[in-house]
């Protein structure tokens, strides 16, 4: 694998381009700061040609993205996403992970000096040093991770009127905002948008799995879907896809916005694709 950010891309739709650097292409590119329900909402995934985004390890029962899935040049446009948004949006169970050490990492943006230029460009924005967080769970049962409460970042947990009186003042005693926003068994996405619309964020990247996406886009929330597809077949029998749960009726329908061709000398062909909703 490569972490050569300046191995070029190639833009292959709507039209063709010029080779261009991978590093700043999300970053420079146009993104609203407003969207359908509020705020602009977008979900990143990177996918193989099976359409896997994590796999259960069965040697250490965990499930999470494996070496054959990750890459380091997706993972720096997913910082450059991280580095546009106003706050991101992640899961009780992401929470769970990183409290057991298999999270991928804390939430970003990245510390080292391979994203020093994002971090300068949000201080060139005039943003805060980190985006906040919003927290989707039903059950509450995570521990609120130190380092960002440390960072000063506002974590707030939207979760429904069913979830234990204690375990949400066990979270605002360590300051976290808990907000119950709906009465049934889960969030709806709708809802959960207009909150972080109604708290003044502008731009959110929803960070998190399956579950979560599912919610957004069935509420007709999402604004755009920025994937990174890996020409590999990974195979396993327990995995996740970009989407988890009921049936969507009616489906729904995305238009390909932009396609680029990774051209980096990479073991694994790749393309990135931003998607929006019709
Ligand atoms: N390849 C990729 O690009 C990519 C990207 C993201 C994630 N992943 C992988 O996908 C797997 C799953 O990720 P994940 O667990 O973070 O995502 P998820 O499946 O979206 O999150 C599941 C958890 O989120 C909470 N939740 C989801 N929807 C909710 C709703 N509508 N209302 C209330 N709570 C809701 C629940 O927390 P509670 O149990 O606390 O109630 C649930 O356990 C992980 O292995 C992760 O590494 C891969």
């Amino acid at each position: 694998m490569t972490t050569d950010y300046q191995a070029p891309v190639l833009r292959i739709l709507p039209d063709a381009g010029e080779p261009e650097p991978l590093q700043g292409l999300y970053l420079n590119a146009p993104l609203p700061d407003s969207g359908r329900l509020g705020p602009f909402v977008y979900g990143n995934f990177v996918t193989t040609l099976d359409g896997r985004i994590s796999l259960h390890d069965e040697e250490t029962g965990v499930e999470g993205v494996p070496p054959s899935i990750a890459d380091p040049r997706d993972w720096r446009l997913f910082q450059e996403l991280a580095a546009r948004a106003d706050a991101l949006i992640t899961s009780g169970r992401y929470l769970r992970d990183l409290k057991a050490g298999t999270a991928q990492d804390v939430l970003p943006l990245g510390t080292g000096p391979a994203f020093a230029d994002l971090r300068q460009w949000r201080q060139d924005q005039g943003l805060p040093a980190q985006p906040d967080v919003i927290v989707l769970s039903a059950s509450l049962e995570f521990e609120p991770p130190q380092q960002l409460l440390d960072q000063g970042r506002r974590l707030v947990v939207l979760t429904t009127e069913q979830a234990a009186d204690s375990q949400a003042r066990r979270l605002m005693e360590r300051g976290v905002e808990v907000r119950r926003i709906c009465s049934g068994p889960r969030v709806g996405g709708a809802e959960a948008v207009r909150v972080i619309g109604d708290l003044g964020y502008r731009r959110v990247y929803s960070v998190t799995g399956p579950w979560v996406f599912h919610s957004l886009v069935e509420a007709g929330a999402l604004d755009a879907l920025f994937l990174t597809w890996r020409q590999r077949i990974v195979g396993g029998q327990d995995f996740s896809t970009i989407t988890s749960g009921p049936q969507l009726r009616p489906p729904a329908d995305f238009r390909l916005h932009w396609m680029y061709r990774d051209l980096a000398p990479h073991s694994v062909e790749q393309f990135y694709l931003c998607l929006r909703p019709v």
